[in-house]
């Protein structure tokens, strides 16, 4: 058997401190705004900034309080990891457990000592950990004092703790994303990053500005990680699929093209270095006048070594997309494609779409690609002999696997793979945990009950085969 994969390609699974941790106000940390978001039906537009939520509510169920108690089990956690063959293990920190309020001076020694522990733990079998430093959490006393990413005050509290990571951490982590799916901040703005729109604002222009801090403090962790150590690297992260047009239609290509560029707007900046030309005719016509200071557009140059992203689905525009005929795959306003099938919950499934968003990414960036996110959310069952057979998952990461060695075989250098909710974890969007996407089960109910306890899906055995083979043996 052959493999497209290079011999030091990365294997491994992907969490978030929020979706994962719990122990929300243990070690010290400070409350964020995922802990801010209920389960159920004021969920969404709590993590739209569509309704102000800056205190918590008795009657309100919040999954990221306990989620699956990662900080408590981490080493059970990555013992499991290790078992599959993990070279690799993405999880984020906390920004709230190292600066409980966010604009503290000296941060939190309690946890920086539980990252270190969880970094030793993966060094212990040979993991590398890839470290994102902001997954949609923001300390929530940033939210209510400064406005979050609106204020530029952010640039120096995200910089400040980018830092103490890269110190605290070097010779421990080597790869870095800044911001999780920065794209997301325009389609989910509380979530994404904190932001909370007041009557009279033009949310464009708050969007977009609190993206140019975004980029701004993400170009300057970049400069910091590569001073405090050479051998780091960092990469941007972009949620990712391309739209495809509806139609051939002209129109519908030229939406197409536009959806696709709201999204990389922010890589382009991350990885090119500068503003897009397309942006200023995109900022005039929607009325954004983007506050820069002196020396911004030489900072912006440093750019990332490497492009990372999550691919579930493609997507789908045409010039006569709207509220009505489109549904948020991944937060990201889509048409339904006709041609693909869609999991349980309504998102694409589209292996061939990754090998086109693969290669349309590095014609466009030329740097190494790493896919940090990819996989099936889907309601798994135990059956009468206590077993889980999730072929359903095993399929679409088989797909998706062989249509990633398709890309690499069309020439594109791609650093490693890590498939999303590697043990079950809470689902960012609605909040649920029979939403999953583990090769571990995790016993939790969507609203908190159960044991915690974990128990190995068929997909484990299959993936480990997969790690074992180097991506030779996908069967
Ligand atoms: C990405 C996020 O948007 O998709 C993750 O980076 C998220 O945090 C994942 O969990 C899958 O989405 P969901 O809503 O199914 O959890």
């Amino acid at each position: 058997m052959t493999s497209p994969f290079p011999h030091n390609f990365l294997w491994g699974g992907a969490m978030a401190a929020n979706q994962a941790e719990g122990a929300y106000l243990e070690g010290g940390k400070g409350l964020t705004t995922v802990d801010m978001i209920p389960h159920g039906k004021n969920r969404l537009p709590v993590k739209l900034g569509q309704e102000k939520r800056f205190t918590l509510r008795e009657d309100e169920y919040y999954p990221s309080h306990q989620a699956i108690d990662f900080y408590h089990r981490y080493k059970e956690d990555i013992a499991l990891m290790a078992e599959m063959g993990f070279t690799v293990f993405r999880t984020s920190i906390a920004w709230s457990r190292l600066y409980p309020n966010g604009d503290e001076p000296m941060p939190n020694e309690e946890g920086i000592a539980f990252y270190r522990a969880v970094f030793e733990e993966c060094k212990k079998y040979n993991i590398e950990p890839l470290v994102t430093l902001c997954h949609f959490d923001v300390p929530m006393h940033l939210v209510t004092e400064y406005g979050s990413w609106r204020n530029r005050k952010m640039v120096d509290f995200f910089t400040r703790y980018a830092r103490t990571c890269f110190e605290a951490f070097d010779g421990l982590v080597k790869y870095w994303l800044t911001f999780n799916e920065i794209n997301i901040m325009l389609h989910s703005p509380f979530s994404g990053a904190g932001l909370v729109f007041e009557e009279g604002d033009n949310p464009e222009q708050v969007k977009y500005q609190a993206a140019h801090h975004e980029l701004v403090a993400s170009a300057l962790a970049t400069k910091i990680a590569h001073k405090i150590n050479p051998h780091n690297q960092v990469g941007c992260m972009l949620a990712g699929g391309n739209f495809y047009p509806y139609s051939c239609k002209p129109e519908d290509v030229w939406m197409a093209l536009e959806k696709d560029r709201e999204n990389l707007f922010f890589i382009d900046v991350q990885a090119r270095g500068a503003y897009p030309a397309y942006a200023a005719r995109v900022f005039r016509e929607k009325g954004i006048a983007i506050v820069k200071e002196v020396g911004d557009d030489e900072i912006l140059k440093n750019t990332v070594d490497f492009v990372s992203f999550s691919y579930y689905a493609s997507r789908c525009a045409s010039a006569e997309m709207n509220a009505q005929n489109t549904n948020a795959a991944n937060i990201v306003k889509s048409l339904r494609n006709p041609h693909i099938q869609v999991s349980e919950w309504g998102w694409g499934i589209d292996p061939l779409g990754l090998r086109i968003t693969m290669n349309m990414m590095y014609d466009r960036y030329q740097k190494p690609l790493f896919l940090v996110e990819n996989g099936l959310g889907a309601h798994d069952e135990i059956n009468a002999q206590g077993e889980i057979e999730d072929d359903y998952r095993i399929s679409y990461l088989r797909e998706h696997i062989r249509a990633m060695g398709e890309a690499i075989e069309d020439g594109i250098p791609v650093l490693g793979y890590t498939t999303w909710g590697c043990i079950d974890l809470v689902a960012a969007s609605t909040g649920e945990m029979s939403k999953r996407y583990g090769f571990v089960y995790v016993d939790r109910d969507d609203a908190g009950n159960g044991t915690l306890d974990r128990k190995r899906k068929k997909s484990f055995w299959w993936y480990k085969k997969v790690i074992a083979s180097n991506g030779a043996d996908l069967d």
